[in-house]
């Protein structure tokens, strides 16, 4: 089977052409991503109208790139899938009209994907690991662990109070002046700095629950830069490499615990983490989930990184899971900005 994939829920205009077979092995066959962060990058963040604008601008284009690169023309796939949410509403509804057209015009069945199944899913298209699973999401919009039970089967177990993971480490290189997305800056500024230099909060790390909380830990940062303002170089790599330190410990520990329950609550499957995410792409939290991973005996799979940030593929997969489930969505299905994993529609063949 072969699905057409298309991703406009934030920055990102993607699609993507991906194969399933019977035994549900999944093979990319094209996949373009166009990001937008040099548009936004004058306003320190995404702005929805620009974003949908630019979705509105760029994905024709995109698409028959998608096409042209796998050799392929529109009528050769089985089906279409598009991220119906959760994100900015405009750039989704662009995404999602275009993914109704294109199924209406070709006579071809329509998947309405959910963008953190998208995530928790990939997994399965890179490394064909197994249900259940335990799932850390750490992006720039959502920072949670799942319970990942099968397709459309999740439980949150956790997630953040107030900033998702990437959303802090977006804000934290924004008062230092560092460029867009700050994630690869505040990584590239910490290589050349002391991680030990600042004792940053860990806040909620106490306390016996997978939740998050890094708005605390982003003011005390700015803190530290308004004491020892003007910042020399050295200062920003010795803040950036405390920051990310501090996020390593917190995550990992995290992870830790969520393993401890997932082995409590599934005595006999087999442990497994598996990181999802732009955030999924930092080496040193990498090594930290590595290490917490190892010691709990369970197994980490973290995809390659252009496939941990948004793209077309997991949507493409996400839907060819769906479409081997014989799970399809009317061309009524609304475009959602929220849309949590573990409501009831996520169900396969859920009829509302
Ligand atoms: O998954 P993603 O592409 O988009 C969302 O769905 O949010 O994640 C983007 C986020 C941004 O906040 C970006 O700063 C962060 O992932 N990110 C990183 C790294 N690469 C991207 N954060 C830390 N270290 C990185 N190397
Ligand atoms: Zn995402």
């Amino acid at each position: 089977m072969r699905v057409l994939g298309i991703e406009t829920s934030c920055d990102e205009t993607a699609a993507a052409i991906v194969e399933r077979d019977e035994a549900g092995n999944g093979r990319i066959v094209s996949n373009i991503v166009r990001s937008q962060f040099e548009e936004h990058a004058a306003y320190g963040g995404v702005v929805p109208e620009l974003a949908a604008r630019s979705h509105v601008s760029h994905l024709d284009g995109i698409i028959r790139r998608a096409c042209d690169e796998a050799g392929l023309s529109l009528s050769d796939v089985d089906a279409i899938a598009a991220t119906a949410g959760p994100g900015l509403i405009g750039g989704v509804l662009v995404g999602l009209t275009t993914a109704k057209a294109i199924a209406a015009a070709l006579g071809k069945p329509l998947v309405a994907v959910n963008h953190l199944e998208g995530h928790a899913l990939t997994a399965r298209l890179t490394d064909r690991i197994a249900f259940p699973y335990l799932m850390l999401l750490v992006s720039g919009g959502h920072s949670q662990f799942a319970l990942v039970r099968g397709v459309g089967q999740y439980e949150r177990w956790g997630g953040t109070i107030d900033d998702a993971l990437g959303e802090a480490f977006d804000k934290v290189a924004k008062l230092l002046g560092l460029g867009v997305p700050g994630g690869p800056h505040v990584e590239r500024q910490a290589l050349q700095g002391n991680p030990t230099r600042f004792a940053f909060p860990k806040p909620l790390l106490k306390e016996d629950r997978l939740d998050f909380s890094f708005s605390g830990l982003k003011t005390a940062v700015r803190l530290a830069a308004e004491q020892l303002a003007p910042l020399t170089d050295a200062d920003v790599a010795d803040i950036c490499a405390s920051f990310q330190r501090t996020v390593s410990t917190i995550v990992a520990t995290r992870s830790t615990a969520a393993l401890r329950r997932f082995s409590v609550e599934l005595p006999d499957a087999a442990s497994q983490l598996v990181v999802a995410g732009g955030v999924a792409a930092n080496r040193e939290i990498g090594d930290a989930l590595r290490h917490a991973a190892n010691a709990a005996g369970a197994r980490l799979v973290v995809p390659p990184p252009a496939l941990c940030t948004d793209n077309g593929a997991m949507v493409a997969w996400a839907g060819a899971e769906r479409l081997a489930l014989g799970s399809s969505d009317p061309m009524g299905f609304s475009a959602k900005a929220r849309w949590p994993l573990d409501s009831a529609d996520m169900r396969p063949g859920y009829a509302a």
